[in-house]
């Protein structure tokens, strides 16, 4: 049986485990192997994903992760951007386990914090391109918003984020 909950330190390599798998799965047709690598090592790292487990403010509520087995298959956590709106910051299935609505809970416990901390709206941003991700969200009631620069462009790199939300 597959469970929802807050992550502890017991969950660090897990988490580190889902989200790279998931990286290298959504992004390796889209991004190049340098992008991805930093990535991992920005936001993967076992000083920060337990630093990130450690944390639950309104910012950053802390990760969640879907437990089964014993093993971590899904992880994902967002924060407040202002008085009503919530973030979905990450959200990564094991890439052998997506389907399965295990994401669709996830996102509902993200969901379930955020409205106790006001939300009235929710905001995600996902990578142009990334068929592994927005026909979810859109399959949860976003709607397009925006596109903008992507997370950490460089001269020679055109990664654009579109933007999306839905109300909650
Ligand atoms: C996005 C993700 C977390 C969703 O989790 P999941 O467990 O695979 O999704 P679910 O099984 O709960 O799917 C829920 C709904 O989305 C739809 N859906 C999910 N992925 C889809 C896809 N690639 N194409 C079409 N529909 C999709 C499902 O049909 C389902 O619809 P329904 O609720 O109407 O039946 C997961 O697929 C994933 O890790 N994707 C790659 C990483 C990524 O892009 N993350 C988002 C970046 S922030």
């Amino acid at each position: 049986m597959i469970t929802i909950q807050k992550a502890d330190k017991s969950h660090v390599n897990g988490i580190i485990r889902v989200c790279t798998a998931g990286q290298w799965a959504t992004y390796e047709d889209l991004y190049t192997k340098e992008y991805i690598e930093r990535v991992i090592e920005e936001f993967y790292n076992p000083d920060r994903v337990l630093k990130e487990v450690s944390t639950s403010t309104k910012d950053w509520g802390g990760y969640f992760v879907a437990i089964d087995d014993g093993e971590v298959v899904g992880a994902g956590g967002g924060g407040m951007t202002g008085d009503d709106a919530g973030e979905v910051y990450v959200l990564y299935m094991d890439p052998d386990r997506r389907g399965e609505g295990v994401g669709t809970k996830l996102l509902e416990a993200i969901t379930a914090q955020q409205k106790e901390f006001g939300a009235r709206t929710q905001w995600v941003s996902v990578q142009k391109g990334n068929e592994k991700g927005i026909p979810f969200y859109r399959a949860k009631g976003f709607l397009y918003d925006s596109e903008q620069a992507g997370y950490a462009n460089k001269e020679d790199e055109e990664y654009i984020s579109v933007r999306y939300s839905r109300n909650v």
